[in-house]
C-alpha cells in the first residue's frame, strides 16, 4: 500500500497562468500552492486595491497585477485562468475565458445553472480547450489515497460512504458566505457531495435529501444553520451521508471518513491536523504514510491535473464536464433542504 502515488502531479511544461479574482481563497491557498511548487503565475487580477497593491510583495513570482479581468483575458501570454470569484460571477467568466482561448480552473461551486453552462463546454471542446474545477479536496492526502484505492478496487463495490464533522466550522457569520442560500448544503459540503460521489463513481444515483437546522448556542447574527445533514442513495442500494454536527468545541478535532466497500473497509479522516487512511481487508489493517495537507497541497493537485490533462492531451480528472454530477447533487440537496428534508428524485443521474 506504500507505493500508491498520492502527491499533486505537475508536467515538464509549466504552462503561465492568470488568477481572476484573485480574493481571499485566491492569496491564503492558490498562490501559495502555485509559487511552493515553481508554477508560472502570469499575474493576477482582483476588485481590492490594497490586496492588489502588495500582492507582487507578498508573492514576488507574480508577474504582473492586471487592472481589469477583460486585460487578463487579452493576455496573449496567459494559458490557463483561473477563475475565483463568487459563483454568482463564475459562468459568465468561465464563457470569456473559453471565448478568449484559454484553458480554465474554477473555483467550485462550478455554476449553480449546470443547463446554461453546457454550451460552453461544447465550445471549449470544440477548441479544444481544458475546463476544470477546483474541487481541491480530490487532493486532500487523505481522501487521495482512499480515492486510488477505491479505484484500483481495494474494498470490492462499495456500498456506503459516511462522513462525520467532529470539527469546529470555518468563520461564517459576517462573512459573504452568510448569504448564501442553505449555505452549508450548497458550498461547504460541496467538497464532501463531490468526493463521496468520487467514490461511488459509475452507480446511477436515485434519491437526495438534506436538511440543515439552528443548534443551541448558535448566535442571532449568525444567519446559516451550523448543522446540515445531507444522504445520497444509489439505484443499487448505495448511499453517502455526511452530517455537519455544529460548531464543536474540542480539544481533538477531526473529520472522520469511512469507505464500506463489499471486500474491505477505509478508514480516515482529514483536516486540523487529523489526516490519517487505513485499508482494512477483513484480517488486516495497513495504515498509510501521508505527508502534505488539503491547504494547500490541494490546491496544487487540482491545478496540477489540469495542467497534465492539457500536456497529455486528455480530459482531466476534475473537468467541469464531468463535474456538472456534483452540481446536480448539490442543486437536489438546496432543493430538498428548501422543502424542509424532502426526498428529492435525482434518477437516471451517473455519478
Ligand atoms: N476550499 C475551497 O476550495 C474554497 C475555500 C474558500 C472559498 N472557495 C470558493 O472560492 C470562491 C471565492 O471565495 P473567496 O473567499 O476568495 O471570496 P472573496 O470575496 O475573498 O474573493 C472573490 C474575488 O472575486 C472578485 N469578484 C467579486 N465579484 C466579482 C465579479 N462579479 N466579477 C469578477 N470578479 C469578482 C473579488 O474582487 C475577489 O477578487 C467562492 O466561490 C468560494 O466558494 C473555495
Amino acid at each position: 500500500m506504500t507505493d500508491v502515488d498520492f502527491r499533486p502531479r505537475f508536467p515538464d511544461a509549466r504552462l503561465p497562468i492568470a488568477i481572476l479574482g484573485c480574493g481571499r481563497i485566491a492569496q491564503d491557498a492558490h498562490l501559495p500552492a502555485y509559487t511552493a511548487n515553481g508554477l508560472e503565475v502570469a499575474g493576477v487580477w482582483g476588485r481590492n486595491p490594497a490586496a492588489m497593491a502588495s500582492v507582487r510583495d507578498r508573492f514576488p513570482a507574480v508577474g504582473r497585477v492586471y487592472s481589469s479581468p477583460e486585460e487578463l483575458l487579452a493576455d496573449p501570454e496567459v494559458a490557463v485562468v483561473d477563475i475565483a470569484t463568487p459563483v454568482a460571477a463564475r459562468a459568465d467568466w468561465i464563457a470569456a475565458a473559453v471565448a478568449a482561448g484559454k484553458h480554465v480552473l474554477a473555483q467550485k461551486p462550478l455554476t449553480l445553472e449546470p443547463d446554461l453552462l453546457e454550451p460552453v463546454l461544447a465550445e471549449a471542446a470544440a477548441k479544444g480547450l481544458r475546463v476544470a474545477v477546483n474541487q481541491n479536496g480530490r487532493w486532500a492526502p487523505p481522501w487521495r489515497v482512499a480515492s486510488l484505492l477505491v479505484r484500483d478496487g481495494a474494498i470490492g463495490d462499495v456500498f456506503a460512504v459516511s462522513h462525520l464533522h467532529d470539527k469546529p466550522l470555518p468563520p461564517i457569520a459576517g462573512t459573504p458566505f452568510d448569504d448564501l442560500e442553505h449555505m452549508l448544503v450548497t458550498d461547504y459540503l460541496l467538497h464532501w457531495i463531490d468526493i463521496s460521489r468520487t467514490w461511488l463513481a459509475g452507480k446511477v444515483a436515485h434519491t437526495v435529501q438534506a436538511s440543515d437546522s439552528r443548534v443551541p448556542g448558535q448566535p442571532d447574527t449568525a444567519r446559516n444553520p451550523w448543522s446540515a445533514s445531507i444522504a445520497i442513495t444509489c439505484t443499487d442500494g448505495a448511499r453517502a451521508e455526511m452530517r455537519v454536527t455544529g460548531n464543536v468545541r474540542t480539544a481533538t478535532p477531526s473529520c472522520p471518513f469511512w469507505i464500506h466497500g463489499t471486500e474491505g473497509t477505509i478508514r480516515g479522516s482529514v483536516l486540523f491536523n487529523s489526516d490519517r487512511v487505513a485499508l482494512d481487508d477483513g484480517t488486516t489493517v495497513t495504515e498509510h504514510p501521508l505527508s502534505g495537507q488539503w491547504f494547500v497541497d490541494g490546491f496544487a493537485g487540482a491545478m496540477g491535473e489540469l495542467l497534465c490533462a492539457i500536456a497529455e492531451d486528455r480530459e482531466p480528472e476534475n473537468s467541469a464536464r464531468e463535474n456538472l454530477a456534483t452540481v446536480r447533487l448539490m442543486l437536489g440537496a438546496r432543493d430538498s433542504a428548501r422543502q424542509g428534508g424532502a426526498v428529492v428524485d435525482v434518477s437516471g443521474l451517473r455519478l
